[in-house]
């Protein structure tokens, strides 16, 4: 049996013919960066948020990138976020002079846990840090509790980034993601549960100062006209091809999300006895970008994925070491005491093949190895 682990090929066979009759019209009218497909794929992307500014870009990284520019983040300021992400989350405030201060996660949820906000805000000015913002992210899917981590930000002056990557598609209390934070950024790297067919990424909010400040920025901080340059940006387009691919995928993304969620019941009933299994939890649902696991304590996890890979189950570790200890990072400040849940989650998270099109008998089949594996 021949599993994916992310199945891009049996949705391409459901939206190819749309996909190249718009590759050819753009061939035809030869607008590539910032074509029509770009302003009418921004105004389907709001329709799927609600948010009033909805502002496509060239990645996920590019939009946090431009999300800190928006809100005007100095060198030397300090913005709390997971240690238990990928890298994008913390790298971009670097790249701005600024200091991530690294936070405690959730065991439940792998997302930042609001009680473990105000540690953080102490490491920071412990450290003199001006504290100024928080990147949530909603990991593997699931939206961050982004009504108390909104609160605590709300209480101290902060301002709030959902780092969406992941979970664009899901919702929190019947809102959905591009409503949850002040900005919202997502990714459409080929793989995420909205793909294009390279890099791209959008940052939704309904705050004008900053998007236009972000709409500036991606064409190298233009003012009136693209020559005419009113503060330092970068090149942060998205490209008409890109567009046609995602407009495509909008088609059956309810469908798709829908898809993933069936994937993901029918793990847990498999699973639930073997291993810890995600949980949604306080009125979230998941976008489903990864389904993983934890293992029990214990396991040797190097020779369970040899196992798993023999059996034809391939798997992935997102993350084996986080942010906090990578090399680049271990200068910058992090809350309490060497946060002990991020640290133990790495050590046993594993992460299962997950895409709409994974068919129950492939699932039984993981499940059944994995079982082995254990045993
Ligand atoms: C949580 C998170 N943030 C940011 C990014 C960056 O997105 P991109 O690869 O489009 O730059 C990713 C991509 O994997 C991600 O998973």
């Amino acid at each position: 049996m021949s599993i994916a682990f992310i199945d891009l090929k049996a949705q391409q066979a459901r939206i190819r013919d749309k996909i190249e009759t718009g590759l050819s019209a753009v061939l035809d009218h030869g607008a590539y960066i910032m074509g029509p497909e770009i302003t009418s794929l921004e105004a389907r992307l709001g329709d799927w948020t609600g948010a009033t500014h909805n502002i496509t870009c060239s990645s996920g990284t590019d939009a946090l990138l431009l999300t800190l520019m928006g809100l005007e983040l100095k060198a030397g300021q300090g913005v709390i976020v997971p240690s238990f992400t990928f890298a994008a989350s913390a790298e971009v405030m670097p790249c701005m002079g600024a200091i991530p201060v690294f936070a405690e996660i959730e065991d439940d949820s792998f997302n930042l846990n609001p009680e473990k906000l105000s540690a953080a805000l102490a490491a920071g000015k412990k450290s003199g840090i001006d504290v100024v913002g928080i990147i949530g992210v909603g990991l593997f899917g699931q939206p961050a509790n982004y009504a108390d981590i909104k609160t605590f930000a709300n209480d101290h002056g902060l301002w709030l980034v959902d780092d969406a990557a992941q979970s664009f598609g899901a919702t929190l209390n019947g809102h959905p993601v591009g409503q949850l934070a002040d900005v919202t950024c997502t990714s459409f790297f080929p793989a995420k549960p909205l793909g294009a067919y390279g890099d791209g990424g959008a940052v939704f909010t309904d705050d004008a100062k900053i998007a236009e400040i972000i709409r500036s920025c991606r064409v190298h901080g233009m003012g009136h006209n693209k020559y005419e340059n009113v503060r330092i940006g970068m090149t942060g387009r998205l490209d008409s091809m890109q567009a046609v691919v995602l407009d495509a995928k909008l088609d059956i993304f309810v469908d798709e999300l829908a898809l993933r969620q069936q994937a993901a019941d029918r793990y847990a009933a498999l699973l639930e006895h073997l291993v810890g299994v995600p949980v949604l939890y306080r009125g979230a649902t998941s976008s489903w970008a990864q389904y993983v696991i934890k293992l029990p304590r214990g396991i040797d996890r190097a020779a369970l994925i040899q196992k798993l890979k023999t059996a034809g189950v391939p798997t992935a570790i997102y993350y084996p070491i986080p942010m906090h200890q990578q090399s680049p990072y271990t200068q910058y400040p992090v809350s309490g005491c060497n946060l002990p849940v991020t640290m133990d989650l790495c050590d046993r998270v594993l992460a299962l093949p997950m895409h709409p099109y994974l068919e129950a008998a492939q699932q039984e089949h993981i499940a059944a190895s994995l079982k082995q594996a254990l045993a």
